[in-house]
């Protein structure tokens, strides 16, 4: 029999991103434990879908976690918990700061103490601001413009100094806009409140809003509207693995991009929208939103040649036909 695979805990492994990961880990062959509040996160996928062990408790919860890490042989930590509401990082900056910092600080003092020092960080593209050139490189200056992009990059910084200081390795992966859903069907984008443009235009296919809000059709691109990079969720999760699968080969901390460097306009995914679903959408041009850049595309070369990452669904019809089914099947 092959050995069996180390115990990951996953943090907001009910969560979009991380529910993905989990079950790419699952049949990877890893065994997975969930922490996770449900704050935003689903008991419902994680108990009919992912069926791993569940912790319904906070990263803030530093007894929990030291029980957790002395109890459970857990060799490494995969953090996707955090609040992600841009707009929200702006009006109640606390709230993010508190969650984001102060919650993965005590996580990693936690580790540290349990001598656990491998961790695996959702990062962003938010860390980069306004770009400089496109596509983003690693290399691109990060100068977040909103609180929840600097919580990012304040993590970013910690996890530099911690290596140094304490051995902590990791890999910080600064995701794009992640995108579809699993391609079975089992799992999906369910975020409340919703911000994200792909599920809002097909709740508006689906009937359960009036129409779909396009902020700015003035735009220096060539249909007017802002253009942005949509990684395949599945393919997040395969880069976990393969960035996993790195650490525990003893691999150095590294930062890498996760995108699709093939990036697709708001009438582009409105269209593609259409296509898949056969149904007409209905638009409303709104003004542009402060803060917004026309264009943003990363190129992910660095997680191909050094991870071997390949990515499957590069296809907006095929990111939008996976979110289609699974929005058709949970909000029937
Ligand atoms: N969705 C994207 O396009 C995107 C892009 C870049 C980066 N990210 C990052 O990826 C990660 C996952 O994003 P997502 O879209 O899956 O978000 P999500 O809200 O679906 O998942 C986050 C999960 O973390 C849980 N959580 C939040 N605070 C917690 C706490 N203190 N203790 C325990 N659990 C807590 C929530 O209940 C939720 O299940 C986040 O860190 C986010 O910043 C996401």
């Amino acid at each position: 029999m092959p050995p069996q695979k180390p115990t990951i805990l996953v943090t907001g492994g009910a969560g979009y991103i991380g529910s993905h990961t989990v079950l790419a880990l699952v049949q990877a062959g890893y065994q997975v434990i969930i922490l996770d509040n449900l704050v935003y996160g689903h008991r419902d996928l994680v108990e009919q879908v992912l069926q791993v062990k569940l912790i319904e408790g906070d990263i803030e919860d530093r007894s929990l976690l030291d029980n957790l890490f002395q109890t459970d042989n857990i060799e490494a930590v995969m953090h996707f918990s955090a609040y992600t509401y841009v707009g929200e990082s702006v009006t109640n900056p606390d709230k993010y700061y508190r969650n984001n910092v102060l919650g993965t600080l005590t996580l990693l003092e936690a580790m540290l103490a349990a001598s656990i020092k491998k961790f695996v960080f959702s990062s962003t593209c938010a860390t980069y601001g306004v770009p400089q050139f496109i596509p983003l490189t690693e290399h691109h200056p990060q100068n977040p413009i909103n609180p929840y992009g600097i919580t990012k990059l304040m993590v970013e910084q910690i996890l530099s100094d911690f290596d140094v200081a304490y051995g902590l390795k990791s890999v910080r992966f600064r995701y794009f806009n992640a995108a579809g859903a699993d391609p079975r069907g089992l799992l999906g984008e369910d975020h409340n409140p919703e911000s994200h443009l792909i599920p809002l235009v097909l709740m508006t296919a689906l009937g359960k809003r009036e129409s779909i809000s396009i902020f700015g059709t003035d735009y220096p691109t060539p249909d007017g509207t802002c253009i942005r990079d949509y990684i395949h969720v599945s393919d997040l999760a395969d880069a976990h693995i393969l960035g996993l699968e790195y650490l525990l080969k003893d691999g150095e901390s590294a930062v890498f991009n996760l995108g699709n460097g093939n990036a697709f306009s708001v009438r582009e995914v409105i269209a593609a929208a259409e296509e898949v679903t056969g149904i007409t959408i209905p638009v409303q041009e709104c003004d542009r939103r402060p803060g917004d850049s026309p264009i943003l595309i990363g190129t992910s070369e660095k997680a191909k040649n050094l991870l071997g990452w390949k990515p499957c669904y590069p296809d907006i019809k095929d990111i939008v036909a996976h979110a289609w089914q699974w929005h058709q099947k949970r909000h029937k």
